[in-house]
Formats: C-alpha cells, sequence, structure tokens
C-alpha cells in the first residue's frame, strides 16, 4: 500500500513533529558513525525550508535505570546536527514539561529544536518502550502534524512512533523512510530477475526467516559468513574448531532442502588456528577443515562463484558479512563481494540490508557503488524477513 510522505503535507507555520532514528554509536561521547544524522538531514531540511517548526526525537542505547541516562543523552547529537544544518538547534533536555511545551510555544517558522532521549521515559515503567498510551497522547499534543523518518525504528511499536500516529490526524513518511520503504518492500514485491541474495553473519538462528522468505522471491541465495558451518555439518562435513549451532543442525537440513537448487554454498574456506586478527592463514577444501582449525572466512574458489550469480543479477540484496571483515587478514571475502556488487552499478539495483554488511562496506570505501545502503538494523532484518513493521504501518496510506 503506497504511503503519503512529507510531500503531501502543508508544512508552513506548522508544529512538525520529526522522529528520526539517531541511535549512533558513540565511544567515549564521540559519534563514531554519523551516518544515520547524514540520511535525515534531507528531511529536516525540507521541514525548515517549508517554513516549518521542527521538533526532532529520538531514542538512543537503551536507559535502564538512571545512571544510564549521562551516556545516552541526545545532547552530542544535537550539536552535531547542528554542525550539518549550519543553523541553531534549541536543545530540551527532557521529554516533557513545561520548559519543552515553552520551548516549543516560541519555535518561530524555520525554526528547529530537539528534546532528550524518548527512552528516559522508559525510567518510568518502560512507557517509551511499551508504547504507553499516555505517553504517545502527551507527544502527539505537541504537534500539528507527525513525520516518521526512523527507518531503524520502524520494527517496534512505541510511544514516539505508533503512539504519536494514533493520536495525530497526519502521519507521514520522511524522505529516509520512503527510500527504505522504495528500495527494501519495492524489491522485495517486484523484484527484476535474475535476483540474487547474498546472507552471512554467524548464526543460522538469526537468518532463517530471512532464508525461507528470501527462497520465495530470490532466484539464488547465496549462503557466507559463520553460519555456513552448520550447513557443512548438516551436509555431513567435519568442520573442526568453527562455529556450530550444534541446535540448528536439522532446521539446516530443512532449509537445503527447501532451498534446492537455489541456495548455492562454496566449496573453500579460509581458516585461522583461533579466533584471533594475527592467526597462521589456511585456505581449504570445505571437505578438508582439520580438526584443530576454525573458519573465518569464505574461499576464492567460493569467491568466484559467489561473482558469476552477481555478474549476471539485476537485483541484488545482501545482509551480514562473509568472513570476520574486522579482522584484516579474513576480509578478503567481505571485500570481494562488496566491489563485485559495486561494479553492477548501473547494471542492477543493489541493496545492502543494514548492520554490519553496511559498516563494512563503509570499512572499504565502497558506500558510493550501491543503490541503496539501508540505515536499518533490525528493522531491514525483519523487512526482509517479510513482516509488517508498526512503523511503517502507522504511516498514512495515499
Ligand atoms: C537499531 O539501532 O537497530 C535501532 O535504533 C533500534 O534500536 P533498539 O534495538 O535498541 O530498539
Amino acid at each position: 500500500m503506497p504511503k503519503q510522505t512529507i510531500r503531501d503535507l502543508e508544512l508552513n507555520g506548522k508544529k512538525v513533529l520529526i522522529r528520526v532514528d539517531f541511535n549512533v554509536p558513540l565511544k567515549e561521547g564521540i559519534i563514531t558513525d554519523e551516518n544515520r544524522i547524514v540520511e535525515a538531514l534531507p528531511t529536516i531540511k525540507y521541514v525548515l525550508e517549508k517554513g516549518g517548526r521542527a521538533i526532532v526525537f529520538s531514542h538512543l542505547g537503551r536507559v535502564k535505570d538512571e545512571s544510564d541516562k549521562a551516556n545516552n543523552s541526545l545532547s552530542v547529537v544535537a550539536k552535531r546536527l547542528e554542525e550539518h544544518l549550519n543553523q541553531k538547534v534549541v536543545f530540551i533536555p527532557e521529554t516533557r514539561g513545561e520548559k519543552l511545551e515553552k520551548a516549543i510555544h516560541d519555535l518561530k517558522n524555520g525554526e528547529i529544536l530537539m528534546f532528550e532521549n524518548t527512552r528516559f521515559e522508559d525510567l518510568n515503567g518502560k512507557k517509551e518502550s511499551k508504547n504507553d498510551p499516555e505517553l504517545g497522547k502527551y507527544w502527539a499534543s505537541l504537534g500539528d502534524v507527525f513525520v516518521n523518518d526512523a527507518f531503524g525504528t520502524a520494527h517496534r511499536d512505541a510511544a514516539s512512533n505508533v503512539g504519536i500516529a494514533s493520536n495525530i490526524k497526519h502521519t507521514v513518511a520522511g524522505f529516509l523512510l520512503e527510500k527504505e520503504i522504495k528500495f527494501i518492500g519495492g524489491t522485495l514485491e517486484s523484484p527484476e530477475h535474475p535476483f540474487v541474495a547474498i546472507l552471512g553473519g554467524a548464526k543460522v538462528s538469526d537468518k532463517i526467516e530471512v532464508i525461507k522468505n528470501l527462497l520465495n522471491v530470490a532466484d539464488h541465495v547465496l549462503i557466507g559468513g559463520g553460519m555456513i558451518f552448520t550447513f557443512y555439518k548438516a551436509m555431513g562435513l567435519e568442520i573442526g574448531k568453527s562455529l556450530l549451532e550444534a541446535d540448528k543442525v536439522d532446521l539446516a537440513k530443512e532449509l537445503l532442502e527447501l532451498g534446492k537448487g537455489k541456495i548455492i554454498l562454496g566449496d573453500d574456506v579460509i581458516t585461522g588456528k583461533a579466533f584471533e586478527p594475527e592467526t597462521e592463514k589456511n585456505c581449504r577444501s570445505i571437505e578438508g577443515i582439520p580438526s584443530d582449525e576454525l573458519g573465518l572466512d569464505i574461499g576464492p574458489r567460493t569467491i568466484q562463484l559467489f561473482e558469476s550469480y552477481i555478474q549476471s543479477a539485476r537485483t541484488v540484496v545482501w545482509n551480514g558479512p562473509l568472513g570476520v571483515f574486522e579482522f584484516p587478514r579474513f576480509a578478503e571475502g567481505t571485500r570481494s563481494i562488496a566491489q563485485s556488487i559495486a561494479d553492477l552499478k548501473d547494471r542492477a539495483t543493489t541493496i545492502i540490508g543494514g548492520g554490519d554488511s553496511a559498516a563494512a562496506v563503509i570499512q572499504f570505501g565502497l558506500k558510493d557503488g550501491f543503490s541503496h545502503i539501508s540505515t536499518g538494523g533490525g528493522a531491514s532484518l525483519e523487512y526482509l524477513e517479510g513482516k509488517v513493521l508498526p512503523g511503517i504501518a502507522c504511516v498514512d496510506d495515499k
């Protein structure tokens, strides 16, 4: 169902509530990846240019007790946003109350304020995370219209997305949410073929539903990462000290059966003696993994095999690294596959489904080589599983 977007709203003079996902990684108070801030800028700028009064808010981290507040304040993010916008961002270190209400009242057209981490309300009985009806109603009362641009949070049924939407007349998608719906939702609905899905990551258990859903729509599902060893075990192979989810071996067998002819696994791996960056590195056929080694990356023959599928694809969706790319010696599989997807640039729709694979692509300097890099982690995964995301469902239909 097509959703209303920010283009469908009159914004001039309106108090515009903008839910973004500024849940960015912080290390000692420094933002280490500001992609989510950058990706939210088009929506915020548009509201300001159209004469709206922007009220921006987000969650940040998990807030379980008072001591979590200091490390999870959005003040540092507000500062960074101010630098990007080159405009004053009034930061209100509260999530409700007179100070916030007065600041909103005093906002003029084209001005912006940001209020504190919505999850500070979780100290009060998980009000934000459990979508407390009073809280959603209160936040909705602060604005005239609601723009949801927080794709990363779309899998959560929270007061700051669904709660507000249920209590306000207009809820529309911002440009980022619109883009995520178009690329991920649109691709799953009507992909161009051949459609190649590439799935990696450590655990089969994290990807079961994604594999099943993609088997319905993709022509081939290439599997790498730590989870392949549970599949190899299911095929009766010896996997040495490689990662194994012993209780998922039967499930891996079922998936292999279900995906017969579609699931593609490689036939070689790069191993080490220990899960360490400088461990001795060997290339092994999957039939010959020694008992004292563990697989840390896909091998060169597997890279070539995967590339042969990628080269003729018209749609590629990738979620999850293919090896331990954080260790440079074991990054080759992930890097090569990222590069061959990026090489498709104008010939195919190429989507990175967020999380670690997005981090890998950014680390390799290949960010511009893809049609879309999702800003969601859990949200992209659940979207790829074919689930209805509450943060999308709550946006008004066209
Ligand atoms: C994310 O980073 O995946 C989103 O911001 C959601 O965060 P959460 O898992 O803490 O709800």
